[in-house]
């Protein structure tokens, strides 16, 4: 149509990477978006293993470059350590500066709801996690190691930009609230900015309902009533927390999505939250829903509206329809529990 191509960089990885990210691509391939696939389908563990370098400064730039990056899931069992993750997975996030993790989660369907009681099952909720600081920016270090006099520490990072401008975009998805959660009553020095920027913000939006919880707290009444629940910030390690009890309370693990996003220049990564499952890798049994959703929410950013809605539609029904994988009581494979949704696309 003489416009410019939207390319997309692909990354599957390992394990059950590959064969739910095939699923989404085929799901995209069908909605005929003119997406320009650029597959790296050689930064995975093999090549780790083989080279001690999984992603090259030319994989790098060809990811930088591209309009947005799918990822199925990085890690493998041969590999020790966490060296191989962050120099695929935190590489991305920190080099390209994406911000902000993403993880919205609303419940499929009434018999995927853990909680008993049917009026707190309607999960329609966002987590908004701090993505490049926090107790997992890697500061901190070992002294006296394998002595008995072994002292380790890893700091928590919070800085005025990191915590404004996550805490910014928390409002500016929000349609409803915004919680913030922290444990500023222990951890003091860090909590102290968070409260006082938190506070900031919230007088900017009066017609948001805004709270605050401690972590703790959080985990009880998320439990409790999710449904209370629109938008939650917080921090690295809270958000990764909350983030998969609010997926077990939406569907599973097998269904929940996350976009890593830089919120000024808009490049987002996206991934199902799920990592490699190596005790199903190769069974063709993973739920691909994850990975389908993810790119929905991909193609969503780029402004293709109503076809991520047309995506999100058909995944409910084929839910409804009992037409999924194991880990949500049915009994298709992936290739079939894609195709299933496809055939929704149709
Ligand atoms: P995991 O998410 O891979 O698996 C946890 C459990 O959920 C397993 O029993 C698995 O079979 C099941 N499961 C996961 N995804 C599923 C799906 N799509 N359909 C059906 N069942 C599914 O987490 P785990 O076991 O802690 O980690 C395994 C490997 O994955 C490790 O190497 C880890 O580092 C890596 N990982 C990578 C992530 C990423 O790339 N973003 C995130 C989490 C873990
Ligand atoms: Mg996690």
């Amino acid at each position: 149509r003489g416009e410019i191509l939207t390319t997309i960089t692909v990354i599957p990885g390992d394990g059950i990477g590959p064969e739910v990210t095939d699923q989404a691509l085929r799901t995209l391939d069908a909605l005929d978006l003119g997406l320009d696939i650029d597959m790296l389908d050689h930064v995975n563990a093999g090549t780790y293993l083989e080279t001690g370098e999984a992603l090259t400064d030319a994989d790098f730039e060809r990811v930088r470059t591209s309009d947005s990056t799918l990822l199925g899931a990085v890690g493998d069992p041969r590999v020790a350590g966490t060296d191989y993750a962050r120099d695929v997975l935190l590489r991305l996030r920190f080099d390209l500066d994406l911000y902000v993790n993403y993880r919205p989660a609303k419940l499929f369907h009434d018999r995927l709801s853990p909680l008993r009681d049917e009026t707190r099952r309607a999960v329609d909720c966002v987590i908004v996690r701090e993505n490049t600081e926090g107790l997992y920016a890697g500061m901190g270090g070992v002294l006296r190691k394998q002595t008995p006099f072994e002292m380790t520490m890893d700091a928590e990072i919070n800085t005025h930009h990191g915590v404004s401008r996550i805490v910014d975009f928390a409002f500016s998805i929000a349609r409803r609230s915004v919680c913030m959660v922290d444990k500023s009553n222990a951890v003091k020095f860090g909590g102290q900015l968070w409260q006082r920027y938190w506070r900031e913000a919230a007088g900017r939006h009066p017609r948001l309902e805004t709270s605050h919880l401690y972590v703790d707290a959080a985990v009880m009444k998320l439990v409790e009533d999710p449904t209370r629940f629109d938008v939650i910030v917080a921090n690295n390690s809270y958000g990764d927390i909350l983030s998969d009890l609010m997926a077990e309370l939406a569907g599973g693990l097998g269904t929940a999505t996350s976009a890593n996003i830089n919120g000024d220049t808009g490049f987002g990564l996206f991934e199902p939250v799920h990592g490699t499952a190596p005790d199903i890798a190769g069974k063709g049994i993973a739920n691909p829903i994850g990975a389908i959703l993810s790119a929905a929410l991909l193609i969503e950013r780029l402004g293709h509206t109503a076809a991520a809605a047309a995506v999100r539609e058909s995944v409910n029904s084929a839910i409804a329809q009992r037409r999924v994988t194991p880990d949500l009581g049915g009994e298709l494979g992936t290739v079939d529990a894609g195709e299933a949704i496809r055939a929704g696309l149709r």
